[in-house]
């Protein structure tokens, strides 16, 4: 006859297999809202939703994670280009049409969604999603055909740390509301189709490390509230409409180390405490119309992987200080209006006649000699 002890064992044995084994079970509805997003969806290559079978969603559903106490679905990360073995197996990258489903505003627990570079998942990012998903932490949709706007209400997930939805065709303006997100430290717009203006409060993005808005078509001025974003490492407005001047304050940056404006419209000059900035390694203002002298600020501690100020109207002359810089690796000052001699030193020796090409009247190595 079976203890009343041996009864209490074998129930903690079956806990701590159910608890080890992956079979945290699936809450039903999250159950039947991932039905209604793979039904959404077509894959026709690697067969990802063939694992999405019986009642447990927690258990071994390719992409699908749960939270192990609450049973409920944490995480929804279906990556067509990545190092699963079921991608590198196949020896082909991922493809997936079809759109996401609305019915991811019912997974109200989920803290990542990723559906990264299907190439053809198209229609709209669901617009439930900020007011659905308070716990959102990631939500990546790189590299599909989405289309439509960014839910206007973006700002009220306050715990996303990564919004990436660069390479789809997303249109219209970068929400107003898109600055409260207090906890983004990663935002990537690039390559859409996102016009309108930067929102002037941008620099209310406390936590934000890289912000790449390239390849749209912004327009409108760079705010100068990007001055005082405390840990803004990376910036890439690079390929859009920007007009106006450089703001002075992008030289005040603490932890700037890479400033991509090129093929813009800014015009003025170039703040002097971006080139004397330390920790600015690349700075790309090709294609603008900057005009004035380039200031003649850099010091033993400036060190520039790549400077290119090409295709502006910058005159004077090649500053001084720039032969004094600990490194300069690619220089480009060509097409530009600059004259007079190109120092000698070192950051200079190993540059070719191209760096300067097209000038009014540079001489000197590597050019021709100056008479
Ligand atoms: C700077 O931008 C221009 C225009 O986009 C590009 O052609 C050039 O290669 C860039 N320079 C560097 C050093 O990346």
């Amino acid at each position: 006859m079976a203890s009343p002890l041996y009864l209490l064992l074998l129930f903690i044995a079956f806990a701590v297999a159910a608890a080890e084994g992956g079979a945290t079970v699936c809450n039903p509805a999250d159950r039947a809202a991932l039905m209604s997003i793979r039904d959404a969806l077509t894959e026709p290559y690697l067969g990802i939703f063939a694992s999405w079978t019986g009642d447990n969603c927690c258990n071994r559903w390719y992409g699908v994670s749960c939270d192990p106490t609450t049973g409920r679905v944490a995480d929804l990360s279906l990556r067509g280009e990545s190092e699963d073995p079921l991608l590198t197996r196949s020896g082909r990258s991922g493809l997936m049409s079809g759109r996401i489903s609305p019915s991811v505003c019912l997974l109200t627990h989920l803290s990542t969604l990723i559906f990264a570079d299907w190439k053809q998942i198209s229609g709209p990012i669901p617009s439930c999603i900020p007011s659905s998903l308070p716990s959102l932490r990631v939500l990546d949709l790189v590299g599909n055909r989405l289309s439509g706007p960014i839910p206007s209400d973006i700002g009220h997930l306050s715990r996303l740390t990564v919004l990436n939805v660069a390479d789809n065709q997303i249109s219209g303006q970068i929400p107003s509301s898109l600055p409260s997100l207090s906890s983004l430290m990663h935002l990537d717009l690039s390559a859409n189709k996102i016009s309108g203006s930067i929102p002037q409060n941008f620099g209310n993005l406390r936590m934000l490390s890289r912000a790449l808005l390239s390849r749209n078509t912004l327009s409108g001025s760079i705010p100068s509230s990007i001055g005082s974003m405390p840990r803004l490492a990376d910036l890439d407005l690079s390929n859009n409409q920007l007009s106006g001047p450089i703001p002075s304050t992008l030289g005040s940056v603490p932890v700037l180390s890479s400033l991509y404006l090129d093929v813009n419209h800014l015009s003025g000059p170039i703040p002097a405490a971006m080139l004397s900035s330390h920790g600015l390694g690349i700075l790309n203002l090709s294609r603008n119309a900057i005009s004035g002298e380039i200031p003649d600020v850099f010091g033993d501690r400036s060190y520039f992987t790549a400077l290119d100020l090409s295709f502006n109207d910058l005159k004077g002359h090649v500053p001084r200080t720039l032969s004094s810089a600990a490194y300069v690796g690619h220089l480009d000052l060509s097409h530009n209006h600059l004259c007079g001699p190109i120092p000698n030193g070192s950051p200079f020796d190993h540059l070719e006649a191209t760096s300067f090409a097209a000038n009014d009247c540079l001489c000197g190595s590597p050019l021709p000699a100056c008479h």
